[in-house]
């Protein structure tokens, strides 16, 4: 076997039909045939990180008996991701504020989601796939994301991206989101909001994935979100990088709450069972900016019960209203606390999810002072930079001032580094 593996690496490099395959997926595939007559068990070590490989997963002790285990994953993230103080002003009496940025785990890959997606796409090359289908928004995080690491790992991406009646037919443009997955070259399909709630997001999944079975393609389906139970692995990792940084002494800090925004449930259901399970012990509320918070708590529980964790959702977290005028639409004081939020701590938060969860968060403080005083918060930054460019025109009003610079004439040139013309 191990011959033939070697053989097979040789060939692969040699092969003048195969010279246009980039480095790093002759890479990413001799690791995965090397994989096979492999039975290393040792847990990989920060200095052995390789961007978009494929390793060997092994789960942290305490979600040991979740069942079933993954056991590959692909690197796609910049892990572990900062966690610094976050000075938000106007907190209750000795309230700190933490931010985990996992907005900052990769540039087009960047958010949340490539956490799911490193469980989710190793499962997709086990099985064979050679394209993935997934369905959201269409200013859909989760889809660029996974466009960009479909493109990273040779697979085609498929999605179906839901708009207005009144756009549905029409060039869908390149704001924001649109723009990274037209250009990794992602197959749009549109369907109108009325569709979407009518066929359902399995039902139009399915059709799509029929539809490419009939073309001899091999298919591989994401729900909304990246949010199934394998999906759930994602933040079950990111809290045990926390408690790596905890023992590292990068975070200095215990806390008392996690909070995050939570649109499709899956980072939602990591972050409590992991919380539960580990030592962090501390209490997850979740900020929903989407369907309510019974919703939820049903769609977690699915997800916990496909992991087999023996808990009720609503015994390890709790999940608050912060939908607001509707999903991904934006009253104007949202905005005008995204936009306070960057100017007095230049963090950056997205209109559809962080902001609106750290709006409700902070709503709350106001409003319940008592209940947050003292308390230690890490907040999670998903990410959902992007999704701001298509509230362009609403932040329009909110945003700094622009001057001609008042030149004289008579000004004389000083010699410098470049002219630019
Ligand atoms: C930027 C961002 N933050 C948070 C979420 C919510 O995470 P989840 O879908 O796992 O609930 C999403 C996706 O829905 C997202 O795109």
């Amino acid at each position: 076997m191990l011959v033939n593996n070697i053989t097979l690496i040789h060939r692969l490099n040699q092969s003048p039909s195969l010279s246009h395959i980039p480095k790093f997926l002759k890479n990413q595939f001799q690791f995965q045939v090397k994989s096979m007559s492999s039975s290393s068990s040792t847990i990989q070590e920060p200095s052995n990180y390789e961007f978009l490989k494929q390793t060997t997963y092994h789960p942290p002790s305490w979600a040991s008996k979740l069942d079933p285990l993954p056991s590959k994953k692909f690197n796609l993230g910049h892990f572990p991701t900062p966690v610094h103080k976050w000075n938000l002003p106007n907190l209750p009496k000795d309230t700190e504020i933490w931010l985990k940025r996992d907005d900052l785990s990769g540039m087009q890959l960047s958010g949340n989601k490539v956490r799911k997606l490193e469980f989710l796409l190793a499962d997709a090359v086990a099985q064979g796939a050679d394209c993935i289908v997934t369905i959201g928004g269409i200013q859909s995080n989760h889809c660029r994301a996974t466009a960009v690491a479909a493109k990273y790992l040779n697979l085609d991406c498929f999605l179906i991206l839901r708009t207005s009646k009144l756009l549905v037919e029409k060039d869908p443009g390149l704001t924001g989101n649109l723009l990274v997955e037209r250009l990794v070259g992602a197959h749009i399909d549109l369907v109108s909001k009325e569709e979407y709630s009518r066929i359902g997001s399995v039902a139009l999944t399915d059709i799509l994935k029929e539809k490419l079975i009939k073309e001899g393609r091999k298919p591989y389906v994401i729900p909304v979100g990246g949010s199934n139970s394998l999906g759930t692995w994602g933040y079950i990792e990111a809290i045990r990088e926390i408690e790596h940084q905890s023992q590292n002494g990068t975070i200095k800090t215990s806390f008392d709450d996690i909070i995050s925004a939570c649109g499709s449930g899956g980072t939602v259901a990591g972050l409590s069972i992991a919380t539960w399970l580990s030592e962090l012990k501390a209490k997850v509320t979740a900020y929903c900016v989407c369907d309510d918070p019974d919703y939820f708590y049903d769609y977690v529980q699915g997800l916990l019960d496909g992991l087999a964790a023996g808990v009720q959702s609503r015994d390890i977290v709790k999940i608050e209203n912060a939908k607001g005028v509707g999903y991904a639409m934006s009253t104007s004081e949202e905005l005008k606390f995204v936009k306070e939020v960057a100017e007095s701590t230049g963090v950056i938060l997205d209109p559809v999810y962080s902001g609106k969860a750290a709006y409700g968060m902070m709503k709350d403080m106001a409003q319940n002072p008592a209940k947050w005083e003292g308390r230690k918060i890490l907040f999670i930054h998903t990410g959902g930079l992007l999704g701001l460019y298509d509230k362009n025109e609403e932040m329009a009003s909110l945003v700094g001032g622009w001057r001609r610079m008042e030149l004289d004439e008579s000004i004389p040139r000083k010699e410098g580094v470049g002219k630019m013309f």
